[in-house]
């Protein structure tokens, strides 16, 4: 594959320098440059971040908010230094709003625990038909438990919700809206505002899964107006094992703690304990001190490329993207047709090929993609299919990886015995190899 300068100037990233930083993006799979377009599964870690675990571990390890030795309070130190940056980067009043889960999954099932303890028969809680599995079963156990009815938007055609259907959804009865800001299959940019102000007006909660939100562009919780924000460090540049609950401090204040142990205690009892202030009411027992503090530089790597510049990093790659996979006779692509309203996410399927026939074949050519269901069958009972194949991009992704992944899918066809399809082949894109994003 032929490696060429990004060009640098306003709103573009140097995407060459951006790649040194990933050591990964160094290796070779199965005899050829690996192709990383699986980043809403999860992204690869620049240097700083991998350096911070091992500084970590080498230097300061000791268990936090606990010892009174030099140890643990640096290490206490650092921990509540990058919810401090946490907070910063998605402009939360304070930093208390920050709890520290394993992951978008868990911070999702705190407020479905949390605030499912106050749901009674009737109420009901509206969802969309675009949710991954981790903010849709939380609540059809909150549902059970408290005899609360889940209710749903619909998917158009072009991966959109419609918002006049919103409008007769939620109303007297609404409690909860729990709604992706940006759907991991379709790339679809949901109009939260609007759905903040339908669910406000309803006197009830409004809860966004920015899990492949706010890794990708500017999220601001105070322009947001939601009540409640989650997502995860392993897809924005940092480790595994950390995600994010960000909720307006009353609430959060107002709810009973999800998990129970050492640390998100005042006074324990034989019979009954009080709550710690926030944060520590929702992070009982050992955090994972070393994976926060490795969240930090990712936050700041993030913030030094500047989260604009990703966006539009990804509004480029994705337009790029579409208009390959667009011209690839017998493919199909979900999601709304234009960029500007969706991720870096690019659903796919290929002429009569299954999705994991895709991924491994692709494999073989270095290419990393997923495929299946996505964690969102709903979604794909919607889209009438068993699964998708899926790219996705991130601030490292570069035109000529996506005109690699076109030619492995003329690969495929040819595996399949099909002829290679019009719009396949090197040079055959709108830009070609070589074409600039
Ligand atoms: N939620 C992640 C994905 O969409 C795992 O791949």
């Amino acid at each position: 594959m032929v490696r060429h300068a990004t060009p640098t100037g306003p709103g573009r990233l140097d995407v060459d320098s951006l790649r040194a930083d990933f050591p990964i993006l160094q290796r070779r799979v199965h005899g050829h440059p690996l192709v990383y377009l699986d980043n809403a599964a999860t992204t690869q870690k620049p240097q700083a971040v991998i350096d911070a675990l091992v500084d970590y571990y080498s230097t300061t390890n000791a268990n936090i908010h606990r010892g009174l030795h030099t140890l643990a309070e640096e290490a206490t130190a650092a921990y509540e230094d990058v919810r401090r940056r946490t907070a910063a980067f998605i402009n939360a009043g304070s930093p208390r709003e920050v709890i520290f889960t394993r992951n978008t999954t868990e911070s999702l099932n705190l407020l479905a625990y949390s605030l499912g303890a106050r749901l009674g028969p009737g109420d009901e809680i509206v969802l969309s038909d675009m949710e991954h599995h981790s903010n849709l079963v939380p609540w059809q156990l909150a549902a059970r438990r408290h005899g609360a009815r889940l209710r749903f938007l619909s998917v158009d055609d072009d991966g959109r919700l419609d918002l006049d259907e919103a409008r007769a959804l939620i109303g007297p009865r609404t409690r909860i809206v729990s709604v992706v800001q940006m759907s991991n299959v379709l790339g679809t940019i949901n109009p939260v505002a609007a759905l903040v102000e339908m669910a406000h007006a309803a006197g009830a909660l409004m809860i966004v899964d920015g899990a492949q939100s706010v890794p990708h562009m500017p999220v601001d919780v105070q322009t947001l107006g939601a009540d409640f924000l989650a997502f995860s460090a392993h897809k924005m540049l940092g480790p595994t094992g950390v995600g994010v609950l960000w909720g307006r401090k009353d609430l959060l204040d107002d709810m009973d703690p999800f998990l129970g142990g050492g640390e998100m205690i005042s006074l324990v009892q034989r019979e009954e304990s009080t709550w710690a202030a926030l944060p520590n009411k929702f992070e009982a027992g050992t955090p994972n001190i070393a994976d926060v503090i490795a969240f930090g530089p990712a936050l700041d790597y993030l913030t030094r490329v500047g989260m604009d510049a990703v966006r539009a990093h990804e509004v480029e790659t994705i337009a790029y993207a579409l208009d390959r996979l667009n011209a690839t006779d017998g493919l199909t692509v979900y999601g709304p047709p234009d960029p500007e309203e969706r991720g870096g996410v690019a659903a796919f399927n290929y002429l009569d090929i299954h999705a994991h026939d895709l991924s491994t074949i692709l494999d073989g050519e270095g290419v990393a993609i997923r495929a299946g269901h996505h964690c969102a069958q709903p979604l794909m009972r919607r889209l009438a299919v068993p699964a998708t194949a899926r790219a996705s991009f991130y601030l490292y992704n570069r035109p000529d990886e996506v005109d690699a992944m076109i030619d492995a899918l003329g690969t495929a066809a040819g595996l399949f015995g099909h002829a290679p399809p019009t719009g396949t082949g090197v040079g055959a894109g709108a830009g070609g190899r070589g074409a600039r994003v």
